[in-house]
Order: structure tokens, then C-alpha cells, then sequence
């Protein structure tokens, strides 16, 4: 996983394959409250792992509750309605799907049973509104405080002075966030023993798919509301969590609106994309986001559990969609709208201001930078693809789905008219909210033309630090690693095994030609044995010089290296990436220290791993081995004319990866 603060996706032109998605960010939050507030113990399949279910089993851990994981499943063991726990500081990161119901369901437990919680997150949690759920608290006689400002968390949430007033209807807005509500439905139950809770929703009822699940959920979990049309719903006296024993989390459909979309855009000619995890069984509201899709365009069938999407129309159609019924997904049809003819025009989404960001003001801004047109209003964003594309860092705001979204840009080649622009995401990682590993899992299912695949190539003489510091410049870009030298020395390795003597040419040529080579992470296979540490070893590396020399041995290696080239991009070290291999390599470093700091650097090696070494001897065969790399006259060891010339005598691992992340960073132009 990179952990670069960008990440660059070059021009796409295709996409197929299968995806599986991560687990319903909706459902997870909500099945962990219940759980944690039921009898008995509860054994969650296919939870999502992120940072805003973190957050809530970290509260749940807070509060009491048994939470273990075990394997894949989490087991989590109820309070039955009890505090074991009086008072707590929770920290709720940017996770409103915590917030919300874990204000609801401790604020009557505080009052109930003398507790005192404090909730809190970051910054951007503190802007987002949670007035409308306090009123309503406020009505039952839930004592709570502001802790900052009136109308926003932080909050703190006290004992009470007399029981909870359940008898009149507590009402609540429905007409900003259908969290308010969920969180009231998730909550009450912990005070119906005395008599049916009554919640009347005042003002025209947002989001109602988000009611569906949580209702559904609460089912599930041995409540079973009653619910008259969309203003009122009684929870029945004598109400208890029960935990359903074990339960299953759906794939999360507005993670799947990113493939559904890619599907419609890229999947021609024969291709698929196939989604599994959500299928036409799901109980998530942005399973609908389908039906949008199709109206565009896409192709799609489903099952239980799976999708599976083909490009139909194209371009795409525009569509002018009241997205109330999938606020999540409906960001994606903002961005499919970039590939359609005529202007998109989606409303009745003033939610979005109040998400993670204010996305109507984000998307407006960052689908203008590709050079759409764009119209926002309070409650509606229009969109006409752009007539001209630019290249564009896209600006996330700490928001997942305007990163998830915003990749799909990259297919700009196959827009009417087509672009053939990158396209760079800014704080990439924020997917971390609800899918940690989208770009990874999107990277196994699109495809770019070779030459378009990002190429870094370090080349240095022997001992520089080059390998060391090109596989770290590759895992902080997430990007392939090749070790050049390492085919080399394989070469050399597979010919001494086979009694090929150092002046065979052909023989040695044969040899490489027939390697049985395999990278797994750091070993290095030689058909089915491990030769990672053979292949370190000083008389390999001598060979391994010997035997670069000839012209057909290095053209027999030639393939292999090129075909690491693959999305999302290469970093290649050894002696000739740069003049060779890839000269059109996007940066192209030269690593140089001198022969003292190298003889020392390789010294420091070899006795660390038990290997004696001599130091004198060591820097007379490094300066033998550079004498013969830089004047052999095939692909000598000389730095390209437009390479980065780098002494890195003086600098360690981390400040050298720094230097060459910072000129990479410089070179994409964006
Ligand atoms: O980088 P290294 O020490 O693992 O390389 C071993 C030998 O392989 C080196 O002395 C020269 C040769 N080599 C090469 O000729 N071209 C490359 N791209 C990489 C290595």
C-alpha cells in the first residue's frame, strides 16, 4: 500500500475482472451498536475494516462491551441494557454513523443509570450538525452539554435528575440528516420498558433507504418497530436487543457505484466487470444506484450477492435524477457524467453539504478543474462534460467518496472528445473511511497502454544504496519493484549450476533466456528454490558482472524486465533502466557515493548477516566490478543524459527516499 500524499493514475483505457467489496459501512456501524447493546454475544462475518468502525469498536471496548476478533469475524458480547462503565471519553474520528446513534443510545443510558460520556472528533466532526438529535433527547429529559458550540459535538452527556418522559411522541427533523432518526430508532428501545416509544418525524423524510436498513437491522436484532408511512414509528413496549447470534455484513453498494460506473465507461468489447459481495438481495438503499446507471447507459445483470456490468450506451446519456434515494452513490453519477452527451443534472441532494465536506461545493470545484461545466445550487449540482480535458490534482477534502469517484477520471481517453490526461488524487489514503484498499483493488481490474505506465529508474554502480533505496521509493508509491541485478545474478547462478563456463556466451544466453524466476515480496525464487541469499552473495555478483557483458545475454533479458511495466507504475534499479530499458522513463536517477563509503556500506552488510568480509578487498573488487560495468561497450554503466545526478554519501535511507519522492512528485506537472 503506497503511503504517498498523491497518488498519480495514468490515462485508462479499459477495464474487466472481478472485484470484491469490502463490507456495508451503513450496516457495520449499525450491527456493532445492536450488538453491543444486546444480551448474549454476537459473531459479526465480513465487518468492514475501516477507520470509522475502528472508531466504533473502539468505543464498544470503552463502554464494556466483549469485543474480540477472531480470524475475520468479530465477537462482540452485549451490555444487555447494563453500564458496566459510568463514564468514558470517546473519540469518534470523522465516523457519523458513530456519532450519532452512540449520542442517542448513552445519552438515556447516562440519564438512566448516573453515567457521564464525553464524544468527540476531529475538527471536521465538530462542523457537521447533531442540534436536531439533542432537541429530540432533550425532550425525553436527557440532560446534555455543548461542549464547543451550541448545535455541534463535542458533547457531554449527563446523569439524569427523574425518569425519562416517554409518554408524549418525540418529534424530530427528518429534512437534514436521516441519522437523526436512525440514531433515535437504534437508542429508544433502551427506554420502552414502561411503554411503546412513539418518534414523529417533522418535515418531508431524507434518505428513507438509510430507515429501511436501520429497521431492518433492528429486526434482526429482536425489535420490531412499527411504522406508519414516513412521519411515525412506535417501538413497542418491553423492546430488548437480543443478538441474533451471528450475522453477516452485504458488500457495501455505494462501493460498488464505482464499479458499476467503471463497468459502464470501460467494459467494451466483450468485457465484464463482475462485483461481488452486493447483489440484487442487498438491503442497502444505493443498491438503486443501478437503476441510475442503467439510465445512463450501463449494461447490467445481478444475482444474490453479484453484479456484473458491460458498457450499453456510449457515450453515456445525461440524466436528470432526483438522488434523494441515493445521496452516497449519486457523487459517482456526478463523475459518469463526464462521459456523457448533454448536461447531467442531479437534485434534491442538499444533504451533501453536510457530509464529510460540503460535496456539492467539492465536486463542483474538482470536476471544473478537469474542464467540465459545472452549476451548483443549494440542493443541486448540473455537470456537461468538458469540451477540452485538463490535468488535475484533485483535491479529496478528507472525503472517500470524492477520491473513489474522482479515479474514474482517468478514462478520459475514451470521453467524447477524449483526453489523454493523468489525473493525480491528493491524500489518496482518506478511502480509508469505508474501502482502505480501493486503489489496490481498482489497479487489478483497468488497463493502460505500456507507455503510459509511470517508470522510475535508479541506476548507480554496485553498493550506492540503489536497490535499497528503489525499493523503498516503490513501496512508499506503491508502485512494482524490479532489481535488475538480480536477473543478472540469477543468470549467473543458473550457468555455474549448470557448469556453463563465464566465456560461453551462448550457453549463458541460454540460461537466461530459460531463468524460472519468481518475486514474492522480498524472496527471489529460482524455480521451486529460494535463492534471495545465493543470489547476495559476492562471487555471484562477480559473475554476475562477467556475464552482463554479453550482448545476448542481456537482449535474452530484455523481455522480462520490460514486462514489469504494470499499472500502477515501476520502479527499476540496476545499471542501464535508465539508457536502455526504459529510456522514456518518467524520472531517471544516478546514484553515485564514493568508493570508500560504498566498500564500507557492503562491509557493514556482509558482517551483519554473519559473513566475513575484508574491507580493503571489498573496495578493490568494487572498483574492479565498476571498471568493467562502465567500460564493457554494451549498455555501459553511465548516467542518462537527462538522469538526476545524486551523491548520497552523506544521507540516509530516509532523506535519499525523500530527495527522489520530492523530484518525482515535481516531474508530474500537475
Ligand atoms: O546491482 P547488482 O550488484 O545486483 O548487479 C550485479 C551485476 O549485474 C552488476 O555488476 C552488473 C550487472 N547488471 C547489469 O549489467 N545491468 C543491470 N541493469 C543490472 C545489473
Amino acid at each position: 500500500m503506497f503511503t504517498t500524499p498523491f497518488l498519480d493514475l495514468p490515462p485508462l483505457r479499459a477495464a474487466q475482472g472481478t472485484v470484491r467489496l469490502p463490507g456495508s459501512k451503513s450496516i457495520s456501524n449499525r450491527v456493532l451498536l445492536l450488538a453491543g447493546l444486546s444480551e448474549g454475544t454476537t459473531v459479526v462475518h465480513d465487518l468492514l475494516d475501516s477507520d470509522d468502525t475502528r472508531v466504533m469498536l473502539d468505543a464498544l471496548r470503552a463502554l464494556g462491551c466483549g469485543v474480540e476478533a477472531r480470524g475475520a469475524d468479530w465477537h462482540i458480547t452485549g451490555l444487555a441494557g447494563q453500564l458496566p462503565v459510568k463514564s468514558a471519553n470517546l473519540f469518534l474520528g470523522n465516523a457519523g454513523t458513530a456519532m450519532r446513534p452512540l449520542t442517542a443510545a448513552l445519552a438515556v443510558l447516562a440519564a438512566t443509570q448516573q453515567g457521564t460520556f464525553e464524544l468527540k472528533g476531529i475538527p471536521r466532526m465538530h462542523e457537521r450538525p447533531i442540534g436536531d438529535l439533542i432537541d429530540a433527547l432533550r425532550q425525553l429529559g436527557c440532560p446534555i452539554d455543548y461542549l464547543g458550540n451550541d448545535g455541534y459535538p463535542p458533547l457531554r452527556l449527563n446523569a439524569g435528575t427523574g425518569p425519562l418522559d416517554t409518554s408524549a411522541p418525540i418529534r424530530v427533523r427528518g429534512d437534514v440528516s436521516s441519522q437523526f432518526l436512525t440514531a433515535l430508532l437504534l437508542g429508544l428501545p433502551l427506554v420502552s420498558a414502561h411503554g411503546p416509544v412513539t418518534i414523529a418525524v417533522d418535515g418531508e423524510l431524507t434518505s428513507k433507504p438509510y430507515i429501511e436498513i436501520t429497521l431492518n437491522l433492528l429486526a434482526r436484532f429482536g425489535i420490531a418497530v412499527q411504522r406508519d408511512g414516513w412521519q411515525q414509528f412506535t417501538i413497542p413496549q418491553g423492546s430488548r436487543y437480543r443478538s441474533p447470534g451471528s450475522i453477516h455484513v452485504e458488500g457495501d453498494a455505494s462501493s460498488a457505484s464505482y464499479f458499476v460506473a467503471l463497468g459502464a465507461i470501460a467494459a467494451f468489447d466483450g468485457r465484464a466487470i463482475r462485483i461481488e459481495g452486493v447483489g440484487d438481495d442487498s438491503i442497502q438503499g444505493d443498491i438503486r444506484f443501478v437503476d441510475a446507471a442503467r439510465a445512463m447507459g450501463a449494461q447490467v445483470s445481478s444475482g444474490p450477492g453479484w453484479l456484473e456490468v458491460r458498457r450499453g450506451a456510449w457515450p453515456l446519456k445525461a440524466i436528470d435524477l432526483d438522488c434523494n434515494h441515493i445521496p452516497d452513490a449519486a457523487m459517482t453519477l456526478a463523475v459518469m457524467a463526464l462521459f456523457a452527451t448533454g448536461t447531467t443534472r442531479l437534485t434534491n441532494i442538499a444533504s451533501w453539504r453536510v457530509k464529510e465536506t460540503d460535496r456539492i461545493a467539492a465536486m463542483a470545484i474538482e470536476l471544473r478543474k478537469l474542464g467540465a461545466t459545472v452549476v451548483e445550487g443549494p440542493d443541486f449540482i448540473e455537470i456537461a462534460a468538458p469540451a477540452r480535458w485538463d490535468r488535475a490534482a484533485i483535491h479529496t477534502y478528507d472525503d472517500h467518496r470524492v477520491a473513489m469517484c474522482f479515479s474514474l477520471a482517468t478514462f478520459n481517453p475514451l470521453a467524447h472528445p477524449a483526453g489523454e490526461v493523468p489525473v493525480r488524487i491528493l491524500d489518496p489514503r482518506c478511502v480509508g473511511k469505508t474501502f482502505p484498499d480501493y486503489f489496490e483493488t481498482l489497479f487489478t481490474v483497468v488497463e493502460a497502454r505500456t507507455t503510459d505506465v509511470p517508470v522510475l529508474a535508479i541506476d548507480g554502480p554496485t553498493a550506492s544504496g540503489k536497490g535499497t533505496l528503489a525499493s523503498a521509493v516503490a513501496i512508499a508509491l506503491g508502485y512494482h519493484f524490479l532489481d535488475s541485478g538480480a536477473l543478472y545474478r540469477a543468470t549467473a547462478l543458473a550457468a555455474m549450476a549448470a557448469g556453463v563456463a563465464d566465456t560461453d556466451e551462448a550457453g549463458l544466453a541460454a540460461a537466461a533466456a530459460g531463468l524460472k524466476l519468481k518475486f514474492s515480496g522480498q524472496q527471489i525464487w529460482l524455480g521451486d528454490t529460494e535463492v534471495s541469499d545465493d543470489l547476495r552473495q559476492e562471487h555471484v555478483g562477480a559473475m554476475a558482472s562477467r556475464v552482463s557483458v554479453f550482448p545476448a545475454v542481456r537482449e535474452a533479458l530484455r523481455a522480462l524486465q520490460l514486462s514489469h511495466r504494470r499499472l500502477p507504475g515501476l520502479v527499476a534499479d540496476g545499471r542501464d533502466m535508465g539508457t536502455v530499458i526504459f529510456p522514456g522513463a518518467d524520472l531517471k536517477v544516478f546514484v553515485t557515493a564514493s568508493a570508500a563509503v560504498r566498500a564500507e556500506r557492503r562491509y557493514k552488510q556482509l558482517i551483519s548477516k554473519g559473513i566475513p568480509a575484508n574491507i580493503d578487498s571489498l573496495r578493490a573488487d568494487l572498483e574492479a566490478r565498476d571498471l568493467r560495468d562502465q567500460s564493457r561497450t554494451v549498455a555501459p554503466l553511465k548516467p542518462a543524459e537527462d538522469a538526476k545526478l545524486f551523491d548520497n554519501s552523506e544521507l540516509s535511507v530516509d532523506q535519499c527516499v525523500a530527495r527522489v519522492l520530492e523530484w518525482w512528485n515535481a516531474r508530474q506537472a500537475f
